[in-house]
């Protein structure tokens, strides 16, 4: 049988379509159950997993304004071993079609290759993303994606500890810089898997991180506003063929 046209194979793993919701914007899934079809989407990027539970910034997190939105939750989460016991074990009985991403935090190189390795083994995950936006606290709390020694640092890290895939997550997110990015990234690497996130509100703003050449896409603050919009990609993206 013909593969369908917005399937896809990614680093091993297969997604039915390329749309995901993005990290921190879902949860891990449970709390968009009877909101949303998950299976509807290529799948979910969970909510950052860090080594210890972090209770996040204090209210308010979110403010809207007419652009947008801006958001300091402080990566709240419920730390490595709750995810394991409660968290993943819900997204393997829940999900049948979509794919499971787990976003992973960390304030040191160590902090992610803790992450990682706890999450080695583990079934039902297809790829581990590492949100490469933290502050490094050893070094002065500089973001470890601004300084390419600590990108290599951990990325090399983490790859030692796993066999999962590993997407490592820059921090461009608007929609022009972060197209423009995704045709860099991708023209200059000979076409590594990328995904497109970053001001995604339309399949059209989804096509663009496409036609740039991202592996799939993921959808953050626009889902919040409207938890029906990624379905509604999804269909458009299959009415028109991609
Ligand atoms: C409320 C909220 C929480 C987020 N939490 C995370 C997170 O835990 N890890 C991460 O890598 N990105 C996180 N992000 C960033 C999103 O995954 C995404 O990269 C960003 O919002 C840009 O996409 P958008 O324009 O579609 O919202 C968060 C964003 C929002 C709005």
């Amino acid at each position: 049988m013909a593969a369908a046209p917005l399937s896809r194979e990614v680093l091993g793993a297969h997604f039915h379509n390329p749309v995901l919701l993005a990290a921190g914007t879902a949860g891990f899934g449970r709390e968009l159950a009877g909101v949303m079809n998950l299976d509807r989407l290529g799948g979910i990027v969970t909510k950052a997993v860090s080594r210890e539970p972090r209770a996040g910034n204090r209210a308010p997190r979110v403010a809207e304004f007419p652009g947008g939105m801006l958001n300091s939750v402080g990566l709240a989460n419920p730390g490595l071993a709750r995810v394991l016991e409660e968290a993943l074990p819900w997204l393997r009985q829940n999900l049948r079609k979509a794919r499971v991403v787990v976003n992973v935090v960390g304030f040191t190189a160590e902090d992610f290759g803790v992450v990682v390795e706890g999450l080695e083994g583990v079934t039902g995950i297809a790829a581990l993303e590492i949100n490469l936006s933290c502050p490094n606290t050893s070094a002065g709390g500089l973001e470890f994606g601004a300084d390419p020694a600590s990108v290599t640092r951990v990325i090399s890290l983490c790859r030692a500890k796993t066999r999962l895939p590993l997407f490592a997550k820059l921090s461009p997110a608007l929609l022009p810089v972060g197209v423009l990015a995704t045709r860099k990234v991708v023209e200059r690497t000979g076409g590594i898997p990328v995904i497109g996130v970053g001001g995604i509100r339309t399949a059209d703003d989804a096509r663009q991180y496409l036609k740039a050449g991202a592996a799939l896409v993921a959808i953050g603050t626009a889902a919040l506003a409207n938890p029906r919009l990624p379905e509604q990609v999804v269909a458009d993206l299959e009415r028109y063929g991609g």
